[in-house]
């Protein structure tokens, strides 16, 4: 199926939006103007699992600190100092530490010896070779840019940078005569990175760094007695996990490149959008639903108001005594207190703020506002916006209860105040618990509490509903069906933000997500007109 063509054919009105959808940004920061010579710090942030792009799936979701004991990493001298970040960098991930890398501008270097570590215990190394086989990457930071490693798009042949490279590879074990090991695969550590460092100059004693691309590989290197390391050694430094190890080498090599790339478009290059028909196919998907439902509420309408009329018509000959029924009955229905009318009215407060929230945020991001090189800066703005919008919710619920004639008005704003973030809060701690236990155990796989979820919710509480009422009427299906629908307009674009959350990917097709929030909008408020209408009905 070749979504290209489809997207291609579709109207004038699409493609009029297409300009919208291109990945746009203004610079976050300013730039740094390095002298020859200057030193360059080289941050350090989390390890975090990564897909490779070959249709790995992923087996952990954990990411972990970069100094963590059981890594060994080299640390700088003095200890590594942590650099401050902003909010939303900290809720999304960054943990950014100094490292004992000696970079300076311009300055080449080969077989720099990084560090020697202290004795690996064997329980370590089997840590390290864990994290291996699980796809974790290294995530380092040179002047606001990611070190990547170069990928191909295998659909457009292009290359482009993908963030983070990997700990390690796998290798299949030659030869073994226990019959376990053989199903494990063996992990090569890698312990000595090729940094390729792109430089612009900007005039004839400033220069700007533009690219940071590193070539890891694995190194069976040892140091002679002056400290010295060589690294032209063949041999993959193979971790064995079953004996302790006497200690590990990391060294480096530096290569400065000039690059023609200015500063105002070094980001260009990683902001690869992989695979754009999957965001044309996702706003097919919403607008196909937004139509199917527009149909729906239509016809409904059109049959019911139909019916009505003719029948008021029928009576008005008879001209009888005139009794409510039909769209009649509604008016006075449709406005009466609902039996949790303090808890609607907060869960519509915290809509309308998270609604505000969302608009907020997309226009600014479509404007361009958030440049990749702010860091979690989408976070960010998403809580301060959040926040802020408070008020709206306060508000809002208040009047709505006011409407319904509520008298416990403090009470109702509580709740409003309450309720949402208090449940993101009990969910966002009741994770970090976990995340907290993996640090130094076994943590229990997010699939698992998944799928004890999905026990419980589909299984287990429909079975506790007695069939009394038509099957969408009863709240639980209700609630399922209202919910469904606005998901399946959302979930291919709610897809990649979740991907740019957990794997650390950068998000920057604001422009599609956009416009699928404007169709997920209608997709919500006919759902509303229709569940209104059945319930009303019933
Ligand atoms: C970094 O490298 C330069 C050039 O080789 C050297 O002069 C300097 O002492 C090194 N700095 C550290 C902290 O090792
Ligand atoms: C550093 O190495 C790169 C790649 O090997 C080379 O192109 C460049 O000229 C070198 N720069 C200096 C200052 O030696």
């Amino acid at each position: 199926m070749n979504w290209r063509r489809l997207a291609r054919a579709l109207p004038v009105l699409l493609l009029a939006y297409l300009p919208a959808t291109r990945a746009f940004y203004l610079p976050g920061v300013a730039p740094h103007d390095y002298r020859q010579g200057e030193r360059v710090d080289l941050w350090v942030n989390p390890i975090t699992p990564k897909i490779d792009g070959h249709g790995n799936h992923l087996r952990s979701v954990i990411p972990y600190h970069y100094y963590l004991d059981h890594f060994h990493f080299c640390q700088p001298a003095g200890g590594p100092e942590s650099k401050s970040a902003s909010l939303g960098a900290i809720l999304s991930g960054d943990r950014l530490y100094s490292s004992p890398f000696n970079l300076s501008m311009m300055r080449n270097a080969t077989c720099e010896v990084l560090c020697k570590t202290d004795a690996i215990p064997k329980e370590d190394a089997a840590f390290i070779a864990d994290r291996i086989r699980e796809h974790y990457a290294y995530n380092w930071l040179i002047d606001g840019l990611p070190a990547a490693h170069v990928k191909l798009d295998e659909q457009t042949h292009e290359s482009f940078y993908s963030v983070g490279f990997a700990l390690g590879d796998t290798v299949l074990p030659s030869q073994t005569d226990n019959e376990a090991a053989k199903e494990k695969q063996l992990a090569k550590l890698h312990n000595h990175y090729t940094i390729r460092i792109q430089y612009h100059t900007q005039d004839s004693v400033n220069y700007r760094v533009v690219g940071v691309l590193v070539q890891p590989s694995s190194k069976q290197t040892v140091l002679d007695k002056e400290g010295k390391a060589n690294c032209n050694v063949e041999e993959a430094l193979v971790l064995d996990e079953t004996a302790d190890h006497p200690g590990i080498v990391y060294t480096y090599d530096v290569q400065w490149e000039e690059s023609d790339i200015p500063w105002g478009t070094r980001w260009d290059s990683y902001l690869h959008v992989f695979d754009p028909n999957i965001h044309w196919f996702s706003l097919i998907n919403s607008a196909v639903i937004v139509l199917l439902l527009t149909g729906m509420v239509a016809m409904i309408l059109l049959r019911a108001l139909h019916k009505d009329i003719a029948r008021y018509n029928v009576d008005e000959e008879q001209e009888d005594i005139q009794e409510d029924f039909g769209w009649k009955l509604v008016h006075g229905d449709v406005f009466r207190t609902p039996p949790h009318a303090m808890l609607l009215s907060a869960l519509v407060g915290n809509g309308t703020q998270l609604l505000c929230m969302a608009c907020v945020t997309l226009v600014f991001a479509v404007l361009g506002f958030l440049s990749p090189s702010n860091r979690g800066a989408l976070v960010t703005m998403i809580v301060t916006f959040y926040m802020l919008f408070g008020c709206v919710a306060g508000y809002v619920s208040a009047r709505l209860y006011k409407m319904f004639g509520g008298e416990e008005w403090r009470k109702s704003i509580l709740v409003t105040a309450f309720l949402f973030p208090g449940a993101v809060f009990a969910v966002y701690f009741f994770v970090n618990f976990f995340l907290i236990g993996a640090r130094s155990s076994d943590a229990v796989p997010i699939g698992t509490l998944a799928a004890l979820f999905a026990l419980w919710f589909l299984v287990s509480t429909p079975l506790t509903f007695v069939p009394d009422q038509s099957i969408y009427l009863r709240p639980f299906p209700a609630m399922l069906m209202g919910g469904v629908l606005p998901f399946g307009a959302i979930f291919i674009e709610l897809y990649f933000i979740m991907n740019s959350i957990w794997y650390h990917k950068i998000y920057y097709v604001f422009g599609f997500l956009f416009l699928v929030f404007v169709l997920l909008a209608f997709t919500c408020s006919q759902v509303t007109i229709l569940i209104c209408y059945f319930h009303l009905c019933a």
